[in-house]
């Protein structure tokens, strides 16, 4: 059988944050609801895969999914859990914003089998909060995690943002400590960047808001990776960051090329060689699927040449790299023997290492990484 991870979009917001160009919607109970069928229209869809594939991990992602009727959650987490065959140990995740955590729905979210929360944190300075239109403070996110705990949740990340205009190297250290010292094992460390649309970047085309320069907002990454490398979070990804075993499993899906469908809105998928996504439009996505219908836009239709590419950029994107042996089982070709002149190439000017397990970028090659890339190109 083979592995599958299944995303669910639930596209819900108590009030859209200045930056965020996420699908969502202002939520209403009666949408929520409607919603909730749709979805499990969606999940059923694909009930034919039950007998080929192993679900071992759920991202309820967002938007707000904390934001849902714990009865309504616990619905869907029930027809994933009923129209495929999930694992024992599958990994279980929900985003969730601090201000809707509490002791009652943390408590229901445990025993529907939810082992991991993702808390949207951004800075636990309030003025950076306040600034980019969060609805929390810093009390009630440190509250959040408090109560998470309190509820035995030990698996929690934190998104961390960076790059916002008027934060210092100060605010970010400070925040990752106290998160640390929180006990938290996971940080998601987002550069904030300016969507199209939003209201931070008509503020800042508007010259009312000025964004960090290009050497601090790389000043502000080194700091806070450094500080979290100090304290046992290690980076694994560009952006992510854990204490070893605490690495998030799906997310690990995305960059490792393994299949995952994604239901709702917006929704990404990756499924037999072909990326597509769901249109971006609750109502039209309702009335499509009450009634069995599903929209989907094919993105690209992956060949084998454009597939090896891609999995060469995700594992090299990895702070672990890409292994020779992972590679053969994928593709059934030796790597080395494909890529001799490119490894000789890229090693002789300090861009990768190469060992005899696999190779991966060094400092030099992470700064230029595209120019590396390029190089494994057909
Ligand atoms: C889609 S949100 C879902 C989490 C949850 N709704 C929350 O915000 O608390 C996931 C994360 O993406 C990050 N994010 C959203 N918009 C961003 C942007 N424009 N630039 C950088 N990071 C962004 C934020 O850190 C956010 O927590
Ligand atoms: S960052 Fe999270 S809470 Fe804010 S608008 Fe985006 S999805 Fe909603």
């Amino acid at each position: 059988m083979k592995k599958l991870g299944i995303y669910i979009h639930i596209p819900f917001c108590t009030k859209k944050c200045d930056y965020c160009d996420f699908y969502s919607v202002k939520w209403m109970e009666t949408l929520e609801d409607k919603y909730i069928k749709s979805a499990i229209n969606e999940l059923t869809s694909y009930s034919e895969l039950k007998n080929k594939y192993l679900v071992d991990t759920i991202f309820l992602g967002g938007g707000t999914p904390s934001i849902l009727k714990t009865d309504n959650l616990e619905k869907l987490i029930n027809s994933v859990k009923s129209i495929f065959t999930v694992t024992e140990d599958a990994e279980i995740t929900l985003e969730a914003n601090p201000n809707t955590l509490n002791k009652y729905n943390l408590n229901e979210y445990k025993k529907m089998g939810i082992n991991r929360l993702s808390i949207g944190i951004q800075s636990l300075d309030d003025t950076i909060l306040k600034n980019i239109g969060r609805i929390h403070n810093s009390k009630e996110a440190l509250g959040a995690i408090e109560k998470a705990k309190e509820e035995v949740f030990t698996n929690i990340n934190a998104d961390v943002m960076f790059n916002i205009p008027g934060q210092t190297i100060e605010s970010i250290e400070n925040t990752i400590l106290r998160l640390i010292e929180k006990g938290i094992k996971h940080i998601s460390y987002y550069s904030l960047k300016l969507e199209e649309g939003t209201p931070m970047y008509i503020l800042e085309r508007d010259n009312k808001i000025t964004m960090p320069k290009e050497e601090l907002e790389r000043e502000m990454y080194y700091a806070g990776r450094d500080i979290m490398e100090k304290h046992g979070l290690v980076q694994y990804e560009i952006s992510n960051f854990a204490v070893t075993g605490f690495e998030c499993r799906h997310n690990l899906k995305y960059w490792n090329q393994e299949e995952y469908i994604g239901i709702g809105p917006s929704a990404h998928s990756f499924f037999n060689a072909v990326r597509y996504n769901n249109p971006s439009d609750l109502k039209e996505y309702i009335q499509g699927a009450l009634r069995g219908n599903f929209q989907r836009n094919i993105q690209e239709s992956l060949t084998e040449e454009s597939l090896i590419f891609e999995y060469i950029m995700l594992r090299l994107r990895l702070n672990e790299g890409l292994k020779f042996t992972d590679f053969k089982k994928k593709f059934s070709i030796d790597f080395f023997e494909k890529y001799k002149k490119e490894i000789e190439y890229l090693t002789k000017n300090h861009l990768i290492v190469s060992t005899s397990e696999g190779i991966k970028l060094t400092q030099k090659g992470m700064d230029i990484s595209n120019y590396v890339f390029i190089q494994f190109m057909e």
